[in-house]
């Protein structure tokens, strides 16, 4: 009787502590807040983080790739002049309403070179790294271009930024050419310049404006719901294939921080989910143009050092919102977002799947948000890493990777599975990895089906919506698509590497026989058959139907043997030695 009573006091006690959470919130040491005043330790918290991750590509070629260092900076509205180059795991952003609250006035301002001056190697593995939500007047003289370089590929999405002068995808340092780049995103981009993707093999580009107009990147560009559209072509005479949509579809912007000049009482935002929302930029100067849910920091759980699974669905329980602060977490069990809740990142936060066998995170409410963080396959059988088994989930910016950091990992299932309608995907990068951490320091391929991954995303939810999905390297099928209403708007996907047979008997994205209803833009599949001559006999497999529609797709021999056969079903030419790119117009 007596104990009985005590427990529930302490429960009691406990829900009405944690139910009204302190703003500011006490960040922690991964999380840096800057305002005006505190400009003095801008510079060494930057260099501190760029020397451990990253650095110049004169000098080294992608150090901290594996690295565990997390880092966020956020910066409070006002005028920045720093210059912030931005490495692996570190994410930069601002906390204005709009993105013209937070101005870098340096040369350089946010930025983020290739990895590796090694041309070849380039921004190819320049992966794993954010900017969002400031105002940039870059003036630097790169080698092509003037402004703003972000020369990256996959995983490193610019988002809500405005660029005075040219915003430069790729960079030239020395050599034969510019280095390669294999990307990427760009979304709410407003340039006053242009947009040159130069190198980028792929590229895509939502909600931006750009005065100068916006370029081509090599194989595959995809432009959607833009302020002037690009010409649209196809072909290997024509240069590549790109394609341009005017509508955009259903889409909410990822959730953000905001914060008053003094970095004092902190609001997270939550933009409404939207149905086709006007093309251009999705703010003004006053913020977004869509309707918002504010929520006071009171309602929102910041996780601190040493937090587990258990602490943050406690939170999630009580129905508050989570900030996951940058860091590694190994997870006992699955995150549960529940209706309306938001799950936000910040650095690249890490969730390596728990042992149970279980996904990092289950959304399993209606209109839940999933944002801005790694999934991690760990060492152990794992369904999958993400499960959406909620209507209307949004998930943006979330890469999932089995392998890399470490070897010895998997077998998972699906890295994504989506299950619930409605679903929204807004960038991703789903790797099976091809290389990993070496104990030297050096990166070891992998071979032999190690780390092993079936697909990278199973979709069975109905009206299933994603731009910027790329998925690489998975055991079977990278993607397949089962359910009604599903839309693409730009794919890429690299068969594995690995492979050991004659004939890999799956795709880059098979659409289920039975869907009646799907359309994709832009879907581009690339062989490398490092370890056999193996062939795949079409990138994309569809069934039939009026309402199963390929707008432009690409298959692209990379390098090794064998390659693809037909680019959509049996329509399009073969890519292999010597004929590197076909398409499906
Ligand atoms: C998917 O969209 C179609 C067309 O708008 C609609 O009829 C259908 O009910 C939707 N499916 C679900 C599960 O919401």
């Amino acid at each position: 009787m007596h104990l009985k009573f005590l427990s529930l006091t302490l429960l009691t006690l406990l829900t009405s502590v944690s139910a009204s959470q302190p703003n500011p919130p006490s960040w922690p040491s991964s999380v840096k807040v800057f305002t005006t005043s505190t400009s003095s330790d801008i510079d060494s918290a930057i260099t501190e983080a760029y020397s451990n991750n990253g650095g110049s590509p004169l000098t080294s070629c992608n150090n901290g790739q594996f690295s565990s260092s997390r880092y966020a900076f956020l910066f409070a509205p006002g005028t920045y002049n720093s210059n912030v180059p931005v490495g692996f795991y570190t994410q930069v952003a601002g906390m204005g309403r709009s993105p013209y609250d937070v101005v870098f006035d340096g040369s350089k301002g946010v930025y983020a070179e290739e990895g590796c001056g090694d041309f070849q190697v380039g921004s190819l593995d320049t992966f794993w790294r954010s900017a969002e939500n400031f105002h940039t007047k870059s003036n630097e003289a790169w080698a092509v271009g003037t402004g703003m370089t972000w020369a990256v590929s996959q995983a490193a999405p610019l988002r809500n930024v405005v660029v005075d002068n040219d915003l430069l995808f790729f960079e030239y340092t020395y050599g034969d050419a510019a280095g390669y780049a294999s990307g990427g995103w760009g979304s709410g981009l407003n340039v006053g310049g242009e947009v040159v993707y130069g190198s980028q093999q792929q590229f895509m580009t939502r909600s931006s404006a750009s005065k100068g107009g916006f370029g081509t990147p090599v194989w595959n560009g995809v432009f959607v719901g833009n302020d002037g559209e690009m010409e649209e072509r196809c072909g290997t005479e024509e240069g590549g294939g790109h394609v341009s949509v005017k509508d955009i579809g259903r889409i909410a912007e990822k959730p953000f921080i905001v914060t008053d000049e003094n970095g004092e009482v902190f609001t997270l935002i939550i933009p409404d989910l939207q149905e086709s929302p006007a093309a251009g930029v999705p703010y003004d100067e006053k913020g977004l143009k869509g309707g918002v849910t504010e929520v006071d920091f009171e309602n929102v759980y910041v996780t601190q050092e040493g937090d587990g699974s258990k602490e943050i669905n406690e939170m999630l329980d009580q129905g508050l919102h989570i900030v996951v602060s940058p860091g590694i977490y190994n997870l006992e069990e699955s995150l549960l977002v529940g209706d309306s809740q938001v799950l936000l990142g910040l650095g690249l936060a890490t969730l390596i799947a728990p042992s149970s066998g279980d996904p990092c995170v289950i959304a399993k409410g209606k209109g839940s948000r999933v944002s801005d963080l790694l999934l991690e396959a760990g060492p152990y059988a794992t369904s999958s890493l993400l499960l959406v088994s909620g209507d209307d989930v949004v998930v943006t910016d979330v890469f999932a990777r089995v392998g890399g950091p470490t070897t010895g990992v998997g077998p998972v299932g699906s890295m994504f599975d989506i299950e619930g309608s409605g679903t929204v995907v807004d960038n991703t990068w789903l790797w099976r990895a091809d290389h990993v951490a070496g104990d030297d320091g050096e990166d070891v391929l992998v071979r032999n089906s190690d780390n092993e991954c079936k697909n990278g995303m199973v979709v069975r939810g109905e009206n299933v919506t994603a731009y910027g999905l790329a998925s690489e390297h998975t055991i079977e099928d990278n993607v397949v698509w089962e359910g009604e209403g599903g839309r693409v708007y730009f794919y890429q996907a690299e068969i594995m590497y690995d492979f050991l047979g004659d004939e890999w008997e799956h795709s880059c994205l098979r659409v289920g026989d039975d869907v009646e209803d799907f359309k994709g833009f832009g879907l581009g599949c690339y062989s490398y058959f490092r370890d056999a001559d193996g062939v795949a006999v079409s990138g994309v497999k569809t069934g039939g139907g009026e309402g199963v529609v390929v707008e432009k797709a690409v298959s692209v021999f990379l390098n090794g043997g064998g390659g693809i056969e037909n680019v959509v079903n049996d329509d399009g030419l073969s890519v292999k030695e010597g004929t590197q790119t076909a398409f499906h117009c």
